[in-house]
């Protein structure tokens, strides 16, 4: 089972939005998916009521991470994804030793950078893969992307944090979709916002694969 974990302390970087899109990508009949819903804000679940399916599905609460994902797992989920509150909470670690991958969603900016280091800080020390993606970043012009996100991109790289080589641009399709309950595919096929979601997942779904081929590796070479 994948468990896709969104976490950082700031408010407003784009955890809740991000996971809402990809779960919509990822969810079919054939691939199971649930989200979990652990902020009690309850950004997901507000809109998934909107929504109205169970695909994916949707459980509300950040008490017993563990106990859900094992569920999750017994239940027949391929993937889970979880949305965390904006702070540094038990329910935050606890989702975080839960995650095969962490992403860390991260506005282009000086003061998300130091949020992202934090986030960053906790996966270390809890040794999980975790990616940092540039949301709500101004748009690309041609293939040149813009100063903040370069400047961004390089503190980053700078500080050895992995980050998407892509960017989620601020684009209202992805709030308007939210706000039918939709994600960026179902609400516009085709949209500029609903190609930046599926490289993002297709990113991620790779990222998953090495993640998964190298605990293999280590539980093969450890045996
Ligand atoms: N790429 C984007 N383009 C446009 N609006 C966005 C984008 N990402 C986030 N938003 C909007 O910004 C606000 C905060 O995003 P949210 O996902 O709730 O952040 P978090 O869950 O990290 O607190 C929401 O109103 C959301 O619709
Ligand atoms: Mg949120």
């Amino acid at each position: 089972m994948n468990v896709l974990v969104f976490a950082s302390r700031k408010g407003g970087s784009g955890k809740s939005t991000l996971a809402a899109h990809l779960a919509t990508y990822i969810a079919s009949p054939t691939r199971r998916t649930l989200l979990i819903d652990a902020d009690p804000q309850g950004s997901l679940s507000f809109w998934h009521k909107i929504r109205g399916n169970e695909n994916p599905a949707l459980r509300h609460g950040g008490r017993n991470l563990a106990d859900a994902v094992k569920a999750a797992k017994r239940d027949g989920y391929e993937w889970v994804l979880i949305d965390t509150p904006p702070d540094k909470s038990a329910t935050v670690v606890e989702a975080i030793k839960l995650a095969t991958l962490v992403i860390i969603p991260m506005r282009p900016g000086v003061f998300d950078i130091a949020a992202v280091q934090d986030t960053v800080e906790v996966a270390r020390e809890l040794r999980k893969p975790y990616a940092a993606v540039i949301n709500g970043a101004p748009p690309k012009r041609g293939d040149h992307e813009a100063p903040i996100v370069a400047d961004a991109r390089g503190a980053l790289n700078a500080l050895k944090i992995p980050v998407w080589a892509g960017q989620v641009t601020h684009r209202a399709d992805f709030s308007q979709a939210l706000t039918e309950g939709e994600g960026a595919g179902e609400f516009e096929p085709g949209s500029h916002a609903a190609e930046e979601m599926e490289r993002l997942w297709t990113a991620i779904d790779r990222s998953m694969k090495a993640v998964h081929s190298a605990y293999a590796r280590g539980a093969r070479s450890a045996a």
